[in-house]
Protein backbone atom coordinates (compact mmCIF):
# COMPACT_ATOMS: atom_id res chain seq x y z
CA UNK A 1 0.00 0.00 0.00
CA UNK A 2 3.30 2.27 0.37
CA UNK A 3 2.65 5.66 -1.45
CA UNK A 4 -0.29 4.89 -2.94
CA UNK A 5 -3.68 6.76 -2.16
CA UNK A 6 -5.73 5.49 0.21
CA UNK A 7 -9.50 4.80 -0.55
CA UNK A 8 -12.48 4.92 2.12
CA UNK A 9 -16.14 3.79 0.91
CA UNK A 10 -18.73 3.86 3.58
CA UNK A 11 -21.30 1.74 2.05
CA UNK A 12 -25.13 2.86 3.06
CA UNK A 13 -23.48 7.09 3.49
CA UNK A 14 -26.43 8.17 3.45
CA UNK A 15 -27.77 6.58 6.61
CA UNK A 16 -27.55 7.58 10.21
CA UNK A 17 -23.94 6.10 11.39
CA UNK A 18 -22.76 6.76 7.62
CA UNK A 19 -23.28 10.49 7.38
CA UNK A 20 -21.54 10.77 10.79
CA UNK A 21 -18.93 8.58 9.78
CA UNK A 22 -18.52 11.07 6.45
CA UNK A 23 -18.18 14.01 8.14
CA UNK A 24 -15.92 12.84 10.50
CA UNK A 25 -13.50 11.37 7.55
CA UNK A 26 -14.15 14.68 5.82
CA UNK A 27 -12.75 16.79 9.19
CA UNK A 28 -9.82 13.70 9.56
CA UNK A 29 -8.68 14.93 5.86
CA UNK A 30 -9.14 18.46 6.45
CA UNK A 31 -6.46 17.45 8.84
CA UNK A 32 -2.37 18.44 8.09
CA UNK A 33 -0.68 15.30 6.23
CA UNK A 34 -4.29 13.39 6.25
CA UNK A 35 -4.35 14.38 1.97
CA UNK A 36 -3.64 11.20 0.92
CA UNK A 37 -7.30 9.98 1.38
CA UNK A 38 -9.89 9.47 -1.00
CA UNK A 39 -13.22 9.45 0.38
CA UNK A 40 -16.94 8.09 -0.97
CA UNK A 41 -19.88 6.73 -0.02
CA UNK A 42 -22.88 4.85 -1.66
CA UNK A 43 -26.83 5.64 -0.83
CA UNK A 44 -29.52 3.57 -2.27
CA UNK A 45 -32.15 6.26 -3.06
CA UNK A 46 -32.31 7.48 -6.22
CA UNK A 47 -30.28 10.97 -5.44
CA UNK A 48 -27.27 11.24 -2.21
CA UNK A 49 -29.33 13.62 -0.19
CA UNK A 50 -28.06 17.07 -1.71
CA UNK A 51 -27.32 19.00 1.58
CA UNK A 52 -24.79 16.13 2.65
CA UNK A 53 -22.68 16.85 -0.52
CA UNK A 54 -23.36 20.28 -0.28
CA UNK A 55 -21.35 19.85 3.47
CA UNK A 56 -19.09 17.19 2.43
CA UNK A 57 -18.01 18.23 -0.95
CA UNK A 58 -14.41 16.10 -1.53
CA UNK A 59 -16.55 13.24 -1.04
CA UNK A 60 -17.97 11.55 -4.15
CA UNK A 61 -21.73 9.26 -4.28
CA UNK A 62 -22.67 6.24 -5.67
CA UNK A 63 -25.88 4.74 -6.30
CA UNK A 64 -25.99 1.32 -5.24
CA UNK A 65 -28.30 -1.95 -4.50
CA UNK A 66 -26.52 -4.64 -2.00
CA UNK A 67 -29.77 -6.78 -3.44
CA UNK A 68 -28.02 -6.66 -6.62
CA UNK A 69 -24.87 -5.21 -6.36
CA UNK A 70 -26.34 -3.43 -8.90
CA UNK A 71 -23.81 -0.10 -9.13
CA UNK A 72 -20.50 -1.47 -7.24
CA UNK A 73 -18.77 -1.96 -10.92
CA UNK A 74 -19.02 1.53 -11.25
CA UNK A 75 -17.63 2.65 -7.70
CA UNK A 76 -14.59 0.17 -8.81
CA UNK A 77 -14.19 1.91 -12.74
CA UNK A 78 -14.44 5.41 -11.59
CA UNK A 79 -13.36 5.45 -8.11
CA UNK A 80 -11.00 2.53 -7.83
CA UNK A 81 -10.49 -0.50 -5.13
CA UNK A 82 -11.16 0.59 -1.64
CA UNK A 83 -8.47 -0.14 0.92
CA UNK A 84 -11.25 0.30 3.32
CA UNK A 85 -14.85 -0.76 3.19
CA UNK A 86 -17.09 0.03 6.31
CA UNK A 87 -20.44 -1.61 5.38
CA UNK A 88 -23.27 0.75 7.35
CA UNK A 89 -26.10 -0.37 4.61
CA UNK A 90 -28.84 -2.46 6.02
CA UNK A 91 -32.66 -2.48 6.84
CA UNK A 92 -32.51 -1.32 10.24
CA UNK A 93 -35.57 -1.17 11.71
CA UNK A 94 -36.61 -4.20 13.00
CA UNK A 95 -40.43 -4.15 12.52
CA UNK A 96 -39.59 -3.77 8.36
CA UNK A 97 -37.27 -6.94 8.35
CA UNK A 98 -40.05 -8.73 10.11
CA UNK A 99 -42.71 -7.23 7.59
CA UNK A 100 -40.71 -8.42 4.38
CA UNK A 101 -37.61 -11.16 5.90
CA UNK A 102 -36.74 -11.77 2.01
CA UNK A 103 -35.77 -7.84 1.59
CA UNK A 104 -34.10 -8.52 4.96
CA UNK A 105 -32.18 -11.14 4.32
CA UNK A 106 -30.89 -9.98 0.88
CA UNK A 107 -29.90 -6.71 1.99
CA UNK A 108 -28.41 -7.35 5.46
CA UNK A 109 -26.24 -10.41 4.12
CA UNK A 110 -23.91 -8.24 2.38
CA UNK A 111 -22.85 -10.87 -0.23
CA UNK A 112 -22.31 -8.91 -3.38
CA UNK A 113 -20.78 -6.66 -1.75
CA UNK A 114 -18.49 -9.26 -0.29
CA UNK A 115 -18.04 -11.03 -3.90
CA UNK A 116 -17.40 -7.82 -5.14
CA UNK A 117 -14.14 -6.43 -2.62
CA UNK A 118 -13.00 -10.11 -3.36
CA UNK A 119 -13.55 -10.06 -7.31
CA UNK A 120 -10.04 -7.68 -7.19
CA UNK A 121 -8.03 -10.96 -6.02
CA UNK A 122 -5.69 -9.06 -3.85
CA UNK A 123 -5.70 -8.11 0.08
CA UNK A 124 -5.83 -5.08 -0.60
CA UNK A 125 -9.32 -4.61 1.54
CA UNK A 126 -10.68 -4.22 5.11
CA UNK A 127 -14.21 -4.72 5.41
CA UNK A 128 -16.07 -3.32 8.56
CA UNK A 129 -19.47 -4.30 9.14
CA UNK A 130 -21.74 -3.05 11.27
CA UNK A 131 -23.75 -6.15 12.85
CA UNK A 132 -26.06 -5.45 15.92
CA UNK A 133 -26.60 -6.62 19.89
CA UNK A 134 -29.95 -8.13 18.75
CA UNK A 135 -28.03 -11.14 17.20
CA UNK A 136 -28.12 -12.10 21.53
CA UNK A 137 -31.34 -14.17 22.80
CA UNK A 138 -31.43 -11.26 25.60
CA UNK A 139 -31.76 -13.72 28.59
CA UNK A 140 -28.96 -12.67 30.21
CA UNK A 141 -27.20 -9.69 31.16
CA UNK A 142 -23.79 -8.40 29.37
CA UNK A 143 -22.85 -10.75 26.83
CA UNK A 144 -19.78 -11.74 25.47
CA UNK A 145 -18.68 -12.25 22.06
CA UNK A 146 -18.12 -15.33 22.22
CA UNK A 147 -21.31 -16.59 23.99
CA UNK A 148 -23.89 -17.98 21.57
CA UNK A 149 -25.53 -15.84 19.36
CA UNK A 150 -29.99 -17.02 19.28
CA UNK A 151 -31.54 -13.84 17.54
CA UNK A 152 -35.69 -13.62 18.22
CA UNK A 153 -36.50 -11.98 15.45
CA UNK A 154 -35.53 -11.72 11.66
CA UNK A 155 -33.35 -8.43 11.79
CA UNK A 156 -31.42 -10.38 14.03
CA UNK A 157 -31.21 -13.90 12.13
CA UNK A 158 -30.39 -11.46 9.27
CA UNK A 159 -27.12 -9.95 11.13
CA UNK A 160 -26.04 -13.99 12.45
CA UNK A 161 -26.22 -14.53 8.67
CA UNK A 162 -24.43 -11.82 7.79
CA UNK A 163 -22.09 -13.03 10.59
CA UNK A 164 -21.69 -16.11 9.21
CA UNK A 165 -20.79 -15.19 5.61
CA UNK A 166 -17.89 -12.61 6.31
CA UNK A 167 -16.16 -14.57 8.71
CA UNK A 168 -16.52 -17.74 5.76
CA UNK A 169 -15.37 -15.31 2.98
CA UNK A 170 -12.82 -12.85 4.33
CA UNK A 171 -9.86 -13.04 5.31
CA UNK A 172 -9.38 -9.16 7.01
CA UNK A 173 -12.47 -8.21 8.35
CA UNK A 174 -13.93 -6.17 11.48
CA UNK A 175 -18.05 -7.04 12.44
CA UNK A 176 -19.11 -4.74 15.20
CA UNK A 177 -22.10 -5.88 17.00
CA UNK A 178 -24.08 -2.23 17.95
CA UNK A 179 -26.20 -1.75 20.41
CA UNK A 180 -28.43 1.67 19.81
CA UNK A 181 -26.56 4.42 18.23
CA UNK A 182 -27.47 7.52 19.47
CA UNK A 183 -26.70 11.29 19.18
CA UNK A 184 -27.36 14.29 17.06
CA UNK A 185 -29.30 14.68 13.84
CA UNK A 186 -27.36 14.14 10.38
CA UNK A 187 -26.31 16.58 8.01
CA UNK A 188 -29.07 15.70 6.24
CA UNK A 189 -32.09 14.79 8.53
CA UNK A 190 -32.77 10.84 8.31
CA UNK A 191 -36.43 10.19 8.38
CA UNK A 192 -36.45 8.07 11.49
CA UNK A 193 -36.96 9.48 14.85
CA UNK A 194 -33.90 9.24 17.27
CA UNK A 195 -33.99 8.09 20.46
CA UNK A 196 -33.21 11.12 22.43
CA UNK A 197 -34.64 13.48 20.35
CA UNK A 198 -37.79 12.03 20.46
CA UNK A 199 -37.91 11.29 24.80
CA UNK A 200 -36.58 14.63 24.76
CA UNK A 201 -39.79 16.06 22.59
CA UNK A 202 -42.16 13.90 24.39
CA UNK A 203 -41.54 14.79 28.09
CA UNK A 204 -40.83 18.64 26.77
CA UNK A 205 -44.50 18.66 26.22
CA UNK A 206 -45.05 17.29 29.93
CA UNK A 207 -47.66 14.52 28.65
CA UNK A 208 -47.73 11.24 30.56
CA UNK A 209 -45.63 8.56 28.08
CA UNK A 210 -44.80 5.35 29.09
CA UNK A 211 -41.54 3.93 28.93
CA UNK A 212 -40.16 0.49 29.16
CA UNK A 213 -38.94 -0.96 32.84
CA UNK A 214 -37.73 -4.45 31.69
CA UNK A 215 -35.87 -3.67 28.53
CA UNK A 216 -31.68 -3.16 28.81
CA UNK A 217 -29.75 -1.91 26.11
CA UNK A 218 -25.86 -0.16 26.36
CA UNK A 219 -26.57 2.33 24.35
CA UNK A 220 -23.40 3.45 21.99
CA UNK A 221 -23.00 7.71 21.68
CA UNK A 222 -22.30 8.37 17.78
CA UNK A 223 -18.78 9.50 17.94
CA UNK A 224 -17.47 6.73 20.28
CA UNK A 225 -18.60 4.22 17.36
CA UNK A 226 -17.20 6.48 14.36
CA UNK A 227 -13.94 6.75 16.52
CA UNK A 228 -14.10 2.81 16.89
CA UNK A 229 -14.16 2.80 12.99
CA UNK A 230 -11.61 5.26 12.12
CA UNK A 231 -9.28 3.25 14.90
CA UNK A 232 -9.57 0.51 12.88
CA UNK A 233 -9.67 1.85 9.34
CA UNK A 234 -6.13 3.92 10.35
CA UNK A 235 -4.70 1.24 11.63
CA UNK A 236 -5.02 -0.83 8.52
CA UNK A 237 -4.33 1.95 6.59
CA UNK A 238 -0.82 2.73 8.16
CA UNK A 239 0.20 -1.51 9.19
CA UNK A 240 -1.43 -3.02 7.15
CA UNK A 241 -2.01 -6.24 9.35
CA UNK A 242 -5.21 -8.36 8.54
CA UNK A 243 -7.59 -8.86 11.13
CA UNK A 244 -10.22 -11.09 11.74
CA UNK A 245 -12.04 -9.48 14.94
CA UNK A 246 -15.37 -9.29 16.47
CA UNK A 247 -16.05 -6.76 18.75
CA UNK A 248 -19.45 -5.63 20.85
CA UNK A 249 -19.68 -1.97 20.64
CA UNK A 250 -21.93 0.05 23.09
CA UNK A 251 -21.88 2.65 25.91
CA UNK A 252 -20.74 1.35 29.63
CA UNK A 253 -24.03 1.69 31.17
CA UNK A 254 -26.66 -1.08 31.04
CA UNK A 255 -30.41 1.25 31.13
CA UNK A 256 -33.70 0.68 30.21
CA UNK A 257 -36.41 2.61 27.90
CA UNK A 258 -37.39 3.81 31.64
CA UNK A 259 -33.83 4.88 32.80
CA UNK A 260 -32.73 6.58 29.42
CA UNK A 261 -36.08 8.75 29.85
CA UNK A 262 -35.08 9.62 33.02
CA UNK A 263 -31.53 10.64 32.13
CA UNK A 264 -33.52 12.90 29.06
CA UNK A 265 -35.27 14.88 32.07
CA UNK A 266 -32.51 14.81 34.64
CA UNK A 267 -30.55 16.57 31.38
CA UNK A 268 -32.94 18.73 30.63
CA UNK A 269 -34.72 19.32 34.35
CA UNK A 270 -38.01 18.03 33.33
CA UNK A 271 -40.10 16.10 36.43
CA UNK A 272 -39.88 12.63 36.25
CA UNK A 273 -43.87 12.57 37.12
CA UNK A 274 -44.77 12.28 33.35
CA UNK A 275 -42.57 9.30 32.89
CA UNK A 276 -44.71 6.13 33.09
CA UNK A 277 -43.00 2.74 34.05
CA UNK A 278 -44.21 -0.31 32.29
CA UNK A 279 -42.90 -3.58 31.19
CA UNK A 280 -42.21 -4.00 27.39
CA UNK A 281 -45.25 -7.34 27.45
CA UNK A 282 -47.83 -4.29 27.63
CA UNK A 283 -47.42 -3.27 23.52
CA UNK A 284 -47.33 -5.05 21.04
CA UNK A 285 -44.83 -4.13 18.27
CA UNK A 286 -45.11 -6.20 15.58
CA UNK A 287 -42.31 -8.22 16.32
CA UNK A 288 -40.52 -9.69 18.81
CA UNK A 289 -37.60 -8.08 21.32
CA UNK A 290 -34.88 -9.42 22.84
CA UNK A 291 -34.90 -8.79 26.89
CA UNK A 292 -31.50 -7.74 27.77
CA UNK A 293 -29.01 -7.35 25.31
CA UNK A 294 -26.50 -5.63 27.23
CA UNK A 295 -23.12 -6.33 26.37
CA UNK A 296 -19.60 -6.88 27.77
CA UNK A 297 -17.07 -4.23 25.92
CA UNK A 298 -13.91 -5.35 27.53
CA UNK A 299 -13.00 -6.49 24.38
CA UNK A 300 -13.24 -3.61 22.66
CA UNK A 301 -11.30 -0.95 25.31
CA UNK A 302 -8.71 -3.85 25.89
CA UNK A 303 -8.05 -3.78 21.97
CA UNK A 304 -8.53 -0.20 20.94
CA UNK A 305 -7.80 1.72 24.34
CA UNK A 306 -11.35 3.79 23.37
CA UNK A 307 -13.74 3.98 26.68
CA UNK A 308 -16.90 5.31 25.65
CA UNK A 309 -19.05 7.78 26.62
CA UNK A 310 -21.52 7.45 29.78
CA UNK A 311 -25.29 7.67 28.69
CA UNK A 312 -26.03 10.61 30.72
CA UNK A 313 -22.97 12.29 29.05
CA UNK A 314 -23.82 11.26 25.80
CA UNK A 315 -27.48 12.78 26.20
CA UNK A 316 -26.12 16.22 27.26
CA UNK A 317 -23.79 16.22 24.53
CA UNK A 318 -26.82 15.55 22.28
CA UNK A 319 -28.88 17.86 23.58
CA UNK A 320 -26.28 20.24 23.90
CA UNK A 321 -25.51 19.51 19.73
CA UNK A 322 -29.30 20.07 18.80
CA UNK A 323 -29.55 22.92 21.08
CA UNK A 324 -26.30 24.70 19.07
CA UNK A 325 -27.81 23.93 15.44
CA UNK A 326 -31.36 25.32 16.30
N1 LIG B 1 -28.81 3.05 14.43
C1 LIG B 1 -28.77 2.14 15.40
O1 LIG B 1 -29.23 2.38 16.53
C2 LIG B 1 -28.11 0.79 15.14
C3 LIG B 1 -27.98 -0.11 16.20
C4 LIG B 1 -27.36 -1.34 15.97
C5 LIG B 1 -26.89 -1.65 14.72
N2 LIG B 1 -27.05 -0.77 13.69
C6 LIG B 1 -26.54 -1.13 12.35
O2 LIG B 1 -25.63 -0.13 11.95
C7 LIG B 1 -25.74 0.08 10.54
C8 LIG B 1 -26.03 1.54 10.27
O3 LIG B 1 -27.25 1.88 10.90
P1 LIG B 1 -28.00 3.24 10.57
O4 LIG B 1 -28.85 3.57 11.72
O5 LIG B 1 -27.04 4.23 10.04
O6 LIG B 1 -28.97 2.75 9.37
P2 LIG B 1 -29.91 3.64 8.47
O7 LIG B 1 -29.95 5.05 8.94
O8 LIG B 1 -31.20 2.91 8.33
O9 LIG B 1 -29.16 3.64 7.05
C9 LIG B 1 -29.22 2.53 6.22
C10 LIG B 1 -28.40 2.77 4.97
O10 LIG B 1 -28.54 1.61 4.13
C11 LIG B 1 -28.87 2.04 2.82
N3 LIG B 1 -29.64 0.98 2.17
C12 LIG B 1 -30.87 0.54 2.47
N4 LIG B 1 -31.23 -0.44 1.62
C13 LIG B 1 -30.18 -0.63 0.79
C14 LIG B 1 -29.92 -1.50 -0.33
N5 LIG B 1 -30.83 -2.39 -0.76
N6 LIG B 1 -28.73 -1.40 -0.94
C15 LIG B 1 -27.79 -0.51 -0.55
N7 LIG B 1 -27.98 0.33 0.49
C16 LIG B 1 -29.16 0.26 1.13
C17 LIG B 1 -29.65 3.32 3.00
O11 LIG B 1 -29.63 4.08 1.81
P3 LIG B 1 -30.69 5.30 1.57
O12 LIG B 1 -30.45 6.27 2.71
O13 LIG B 1 -30.29 5.88 0.26
O14 LIG B 1 -32.04 4.69 1.61
C18 LIG B 1 -28.82 3.97 4.13
O15 LIG B 1 -27.69 4.59 3.59
C19 LIG B 1 -26.81 -0.91 10.05
O16 LIG B 1 -26.20 -2.10 9.66
C20 LIG B 1 -27.62 -1.16 11.30
O17 LIG B 1 -28.28 -2.42 11.25
C21 LIG B 1 -27.64 0.46 13.88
Amino acid sequence: MAGERKRVLVVGGSGYLGQHLLAALALELASAGAGDVDVAFTHHRDAAPPQLLDALPGVRAFRADLRSGDGLDAVSASFGQPHVIVNCAAISVPRACETDPAAAMATNVPSSLVNWSLSFGNDKSLLIHLSTDQVYEGVKSFYKEEDETLPVNVYGKSKVAAEKFITEKCSNYAILRSSIIYGPQTISPVDKSLPIQWMNDVLSQGKEVNFFNDEYRCPVYVKDMVDVILSLAKSWLSDGKKIQVLLNIGGPDRVSRLQMAESVADVRGYSHSTIKSVPASSVNRGVASPPDISMDITKLTQMLGIQPITFHDGVRATLDAEASTL
